[in-house]
């Protein structure tokens, strides 16, 4: 009897523990409590899956030059634009070619005591115009915006990204790790599943990359889009496709899974503007 109430117990464990697996974040937990996915693959066996997947075609549409070019040439112009009431524009206090912010990239996203979270390059762009020069904030994804970002950003192109999670930072970054392991919207998905266990596998038309270059390339230009964006537009874009309410741009969750995701990159060359279909 008591050996049948055993195996009973046994066989439920056995068919429970896949279904409790579900629960990736437990209600309330810390991200201690996260239940990390094995990583499906790396990012080499990505590269020889995408040759094989979608050919060469993406590298000779790279030859052709990667339009967002032009929006670096314009964001260089309009750093050095005076604009706002103080009369100053972006180089009257970084330099005239952006010398003084040459290497400061690579360490966004970062925390910041000022604002109490993590800063962010565009979240910063508009702090200096407001407090620096007494111009009006950029909407967030307009052409101005975008161009500055890549222009601050492309004066530390090459340089190792080295983004860091020590101090305070960490807190956000766990904030970070948990939004992408949190199941949402219409099908229940989270964004590791397919960024961290599915990797590599195909859905649909698109070959599934894993998570490890999510963060060297943005602002990309995108052929989707016919447009270049940011890394929290494509954010919203994957939330959109999981059936799942987007964020807006710069808030606190977006900029803690931007240090979250480039975190993950740390190591790697910075390169922008970045290029994807
Ligand atoms: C009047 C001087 C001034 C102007 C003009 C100015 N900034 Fe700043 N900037 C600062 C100061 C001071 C800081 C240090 C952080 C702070 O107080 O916000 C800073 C910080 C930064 C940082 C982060 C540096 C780091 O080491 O983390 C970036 C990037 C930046 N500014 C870009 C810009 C851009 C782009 C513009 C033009 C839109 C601009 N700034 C205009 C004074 C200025
Ligand atoms: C149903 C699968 C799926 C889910 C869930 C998903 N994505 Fe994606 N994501 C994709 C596909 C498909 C692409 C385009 C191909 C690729 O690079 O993987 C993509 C691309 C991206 C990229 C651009 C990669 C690059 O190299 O430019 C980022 C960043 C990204 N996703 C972040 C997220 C985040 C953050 C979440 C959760 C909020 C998420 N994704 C959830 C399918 C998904």
């Amino acid at each position: 009897m008591y050996k049948n109430l055993f195996k009973i117990a046994v066989c439920l464990a056995v068919i429970l523990s896949p279904l409790m697996a579900v629960h990736d974040v437990w209600a309330g937990g810390d991200s201690a409590s996260i239940q990390e996915y094995e990583q499906g693959c790396t990012y080499e066996e990505y590269e020889k899956t995408y040759l094989e997947f979608y050919g060469n075609s993406t590298n000779e549409m790279a030859e052709e030059g990667n339009p967002a070019e032009l929006m670096l040439d314009d964001g260089k112009d309009l750093y050095n634009t005076v604009d706002g009431s103080k009369g100053k524009s972006c180089a009257s206090c970084h330099g005239e070619n952006g010398e003084k912010l040459v290497g400061v990239a690579v360490k966004y996203p970062k925390y910041d005591p000022a604002i109490k979270g993590i800063n962010t390059v565009a979240l910063q762009i508009n702090r200096c115009r407001e407090n620096q020069m007494g111009a009006k904030p950029l909407k967030y994804e307009s052409y101005d915006q975008l161009a500055l970002t890549l222009y601050v950003k492309s004066l530390s192109n090459g340089m190792k990204i080295n983004v860091s999670i020590d101090g305070p930072a960490r807190k956000f970054y766990e904030k970070g790790k948990k939004f992408y392991y949190t199941r949402m919207g219409q099908w229940n998905f989270n964004c590791a599943i397919c960024h961290v266990k599915y990797s590599c596998k195909r859905v649909r038309t698109n070959l599934l990359s894993p998570n490890r270059r999510h963060g060297d390339h943005w602002p990309s230009y995108r052929l989707k889009w016919g447009k270049t964006g940011s890394m929290q537009r494509r954010f919203r874009g994957c939330m959109k496709n999981m059936r799942a309410k987007p964020l807006p741009y710069q808030s606190e969750e977006y900029r803690n899974l931007e240090l979250y995701l480039t975190y993950q990159s740390n190591g790697l060359p910075l390169e922008v503007p970045g290029m994807r279909m």
